[in-house]
């Protein structure tokens, strides 16, 4: 498996509750390198643009009041099958059935402030990598 890249967010949820070291300790300890991060605090619209293909659920509304709510950290990740590294580490998006000792079972307290959000595929990593980065920002 050649190396690959994937975009991770830790949500706003995370940052406050001072999850940020934790988290990516994980990172460091499964082989995944930070090619890139910076914090934000997003708008609305930015949090809209970027969950933009749920805009048809339910929770649309919500998920995009709450990932503008505060201060996030995004970062690209680089390793060896990353993507699914990276998902293994998150757990299942509903914390309630995440297995024990991954990111979501540990820190997140809904299916909504779930710490931390991974690409789930390589058009998507590459889509959501270019949606914060630049191409001069990731290493
Ligand atoms: P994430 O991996 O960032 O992708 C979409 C997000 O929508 C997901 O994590 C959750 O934060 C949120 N989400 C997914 N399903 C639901 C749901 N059923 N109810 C509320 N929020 C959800």
């Amino acid at each position: 498996m050649d190396s690959e890249r994937t975009l991770t967010i830790i949500k706003p949820d995370g940052v406050e509750q001072r999850n940020v070291g934790d988290i990516i300790k994980k990172f460091e300890e499964s082989q995944l390198r930070i090619k890139a991060a910076k914090m934000l605090h997003l708008t609305r619209e930015q949090a809209e643009g970027f969950y933009a293909v749920h805009r048809e659920r339910n929770f649309f509304n919500d998920l995009t009041r709450y990932m503008s709510s505060g201060p996030i950290l995004v970062l690209v990740l680089e390793g060896e099958n990353a993507i699914d590294r990276l998902r293994d580490l998150m757990g299942a998006t509903d914390p309630k059935k995440a297995a024990k000792g991954t990111i979501r079972q540990l820190y997140a307290t809904s299916i909504e402030k779930n710490v931390i959000h991974g690409s789930d595929g390589p058009v998507t990593a590459k889509t959501e990598i270019g949606y914060f980065f630049s191409a001069l920002e990731v290493l």
